[in-house]
């Protein structure tokens, strides 16, 4: 059983083009009930009824974490991924009835923390829109490094510093502007925690940067969605509901599972939270596993598989499902 199990039925209230490849999404209860409360780094998995498949895909929430009487997304478009960005941005218009899961939050801020600093690159910057709603409300000491590649592609960048002033910095690549990690984690007073969410060469430059500076661990936190990834479809046995299913090339190896009816457990469907962590009974072929949950001895031993991102190749797959 998983938060996706409970869908909360939503109408689309608003939809609001921010910047040519993002538009913000709004959600209210269909009976006009308080939304389930949430904390600043949460996020949902909408569902999506497009033309015969069923797919979910989670975003963070950025509206505030003290009204409940609606949700907010941003959807950047991927003309190159499985087609969700693309039904969000062509699809779903205000009025729509939607189903949308209750929250989950992974990327929580840690309120032992004296401060909290956090990096976003892009479509990053959701996330930490409520988390600063949130420390700003709670008068918590933060700051916001954003980075985007281009003064057209920042989403909110100037709303950000209209309505957080000092607490947020902004750097975009075709200005010549960036971050300068070395100096800024540098420069944090103790007990100091960082949060970084953006591209993956972003958060391994954070992640290894404070690491050099010996900042504990426990005071690092990422968050890094996947996009379960296209490729061509294959062919699964589930054992205990003694079925075979076929992963349909847009479709992931859980969605699959999903639309059989076979339980499975899920929590960020990106490989990230370790949920759906699967023992595989038989493998001739190769697992791509996609995902940031297993390490490369697991990997390498084909026992393991995380459905949410992960894809086959090779004559045989049966999983303890
Ligand atoms: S659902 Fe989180 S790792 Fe698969």
């Amino acid at each position: 059983m998983s938060a996706s199990d409970h869908l909360i039925p939503v109408v689309v209230s608003n939809v609001v083009e921010v910047n040519p490849i993002i538009k913000r999404f709004e959600f209210k209860h269909v009976n006009g009930d308080e939304l389930p409360a949430f904390s600043g780094g949460a996020h949902i998995v909408v569902e999506m009824l497009d033309d015969g498949t069923k797919r979910k895909n989670p975003y963070s929430l950025m509206s505030s974490p003290f009204e409940r009487d609606q949700y907010a997304i941003s959807v950047r478009r991927d003309d190159t991924g499985r087609g969700g960005s693309k039904f969000m941005h062509e699809q779903v218009r205000p009025g729509m009835q939607m189903k949308i899961s209750a929250p989950v939050n992974l990327f929580s801020l840690d309120l032992r923390a004296r401060k909290h600093l956090m990096i976003a690159g892009g479509i990053g910057i959701t996330p930490f829109i409520a988390q600063m709603t949130q420390a700003d409300k709670l008068g918590v000491p933060f700051e916001l490094h954003y980075a985007a590649r281009s003064v057209s592609q920042a989403a909110y960048m100037d709303s950000l510093a209209d309505r957080f002033g000092d607490h947020v910095s902004c750097y975009c690549d075709d200005q010549g502007e960036s971050v300068d990690l070395e100096v800024l984690l540098s420069n944090q007073p103790l007990g100091t925690h960082v949060y970084v969410c953006g591209p993956k060469g972003m958060i391994e430059r954070v992640v290894e940067t404070a690491s050099s500076l010996g900042w504990p661990a426990a005071h690092v936190h990422f968050e890094h969605f996947l996009a379960p990834p296209v490729g061509e479809p294959f062919e699964v046995h589930l054992a205990k509901a003694g079925i075979d299913i076929t992963v349909g090339a847009e479709q992931s190896l859980l969605e699959a599972v999903e639309a059989s009816g076979t339980p499975i457990n899920c929590m960020c469907r990106g490989g990230a939270c370790g949920q759906c962590e699967t023992v595989v009974v038989a493998c001739d072929g190769d697992i791509m596993h996609n995902d940031h949950w297993l390490d490369e001895e697991q990997r390498a031993a084909k026992q393991r598989i995380m459905p949410c991102v992960s894809r086959f190749r090779g004559k045989r797959l049966e999983l303890d499902l």
